[in-house]
């Protein structure tokens, strides 16, 4: 099947970026394990070695904290040039060196996936291995960002929701202090043009919560009372509530009775959460800020991963379509990350507009799983004229196409190989 020379560079590619049982994002600008990287990874990996793909999910989760928390990077070997390290996280409390917060829950959804293309004993008996240990991690999402128990889930930072710039943060920054920040020397902006990365100002909030994870110790309740960033994020409560859902199906396809029914129950409570990112002005699901309750005036594109979510009423779901429209009549590459008719879109800045693949996948699979098919090929046939075109990029700029960010991309090979590749 992967006969193409563009499927053979996307192999090229992930094999170059292992380092022996788990993959960095690209050398260089990312050195160590991410946690949504490496499961989209797994993806890509199976299919062509499917021992790697499962082996890549395993190392990640070797890194599970004893609270459940899978981590959202693993400082898994030294590795110079990177910023900020373990020195700054100062996060010791797991089996190996990690930062202290997560990322975008995708696990779950990517192992039953696995699942379903490969369903023979040498992947279910993997599957049966991870099963409690992801569900320990879908209840600390619970225990240690939902403690109001209200189906809403926050993030604490905003590498915790994997899109770090995304304008929506602005105007939660107001009330983190960054003054004790001090000095410090970015790598990130050695590897890749500064217009493609956060601005210093940004940068410098970033830290000021990683200071303050410190000084609770990454005590996950005490961060969760005091953290100046308490955000409910689109995109993670709607990844999260696919990963629920898939999470149940992996309990039913594994026979994991005693899990069904808090499944359930955990699913019904986020889906009723999920409700109140509805801004009805905006007519679209959008960020709300749990400290000031204010409902975020701009649209990002984890609004249209409500058909993943599988949530939405007919009305909610027909207006999202009708915007992905709009959307398509302003720009030459679908989806930008952020609304290209925003004052704060901006064309190359990472979160802040430009297109990703992986995003692409989880939109694209939605439509397609929610019957919406026509726009499930364009936005599938989007992710694949803009790889195949540029290349393997990090990411890639919605008006002109042009890759940008990290090159030799693992995640955006992975998610060539996976779907991209098969676009009509
Ligand atoms: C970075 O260093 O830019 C990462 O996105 C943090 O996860």
């Amino acid at each position: 099947m992967m006969s193409t020379k563009i499927d053979q560079q996307a192999i090229q590619i992930m094999t170059d970026n292992d380092r022996g049982g788990f993959t960095v994002p690209t050398a260089g600008l990312y050195p160590y394990q991410w946690n949504w990287d490496s499961a989209f990874v797994a993806l890509g990996f199976a299919q062509f070695d499917l021992p790697r793909a499962w082996q890549e999910i395993e190392t990640l989760v070797t890194a599970q904290w004893d609270n459940g928390m899978i981590p959202h990077i693993v400082f898994r070997q030294e590795a110079a040039g990177y910023f900020p390290g373990p020195k700054v996280w100062q996060a010791d409390k797991g089996p190996i060196s990690s930062s202290g917060i997560s990322q975008p829950p995708v696990i779950a959804s990517v192992i039953c996936k696995l699942l379903v293309q490969s369903s023979d004993d040498f992947s279910t008996n993997k599957a049966a291995l991870l099963f409690e240990k992801i569900n320990s991690f879908h209840q600390w999402w619970h225990d240690a960002r939902d403690i109001e128990n209200t189906g809403l889930i926050k993030i604490t930072h905003p590498w915790e929701s994997g899109r770090d710039n995304l304008p929506d943060w602005d105007e939660a920054y107001i009330d983190i202090d960054t003054s004790q920040v001090g000095e410090y020397q970015r790598n990130d902006t050695q590897h890749v043009n500064s217009d493609m990365r956060p601005t210093k100002a940004h940068y410098d909030c970033y830290l000021a919560l990683v200071q303050h994870g410190v000084s609770c110790d990454w005590d996950a309740q005490q961060i969760a009372r005091t953290n100046p960033f308490w955000v409910a994020d689109v995109g993670v409560n709607a990844i999260f509530i696919r990963a629920e859902k898939d999470l149940l199906k992996l309990a039913l396809m594994l026979k994991k009775d005693a899990f069904v029914s808090k499944i359930e129950s955990r699913i019904a409570l986020l889906e009723k959460g999920f409700e109140r990112l509805w801004n009805s002005e905006k007519q679209a699901y959008c960020t709300l800020n749990l400290r000031t309750n204010h409902h975020s005036h701009h649209i990002n594109s984890a609004t249209f991963l409500c058909f993943y979510a599988g949530v939405g009423s007919q009305a909610q779901r027909q207006a999202q379509l009708q915007l992905l429209d709009k959307w398509q009549q302003k720009v030459n590459h679908m989806v930008p990350s952020f609304d290209p008719y925003d004052p704060l879109y901006d064309e190359l800045r990472y979160w802040r507009g430009p297109v990703w693949g992986i995003v692409n996948y989880m939109i694209g699979t939605g439509l397609a799983n929610e019957g919406e098919e026509q726009w499930a090929e364009v936005v599938q046939r989007h992710t694949a004229k803009l790889i195949s075109e540029e290349g393997f990029a990090e990411y890639f700029s919605a008006d002109n196409g042009t890759g940008c960010g990290g090159g030799t991309f693992s995640w955006t090979a992975a998610i060539w190989l996976n779907w991209a590749n098969q676009a009509s």
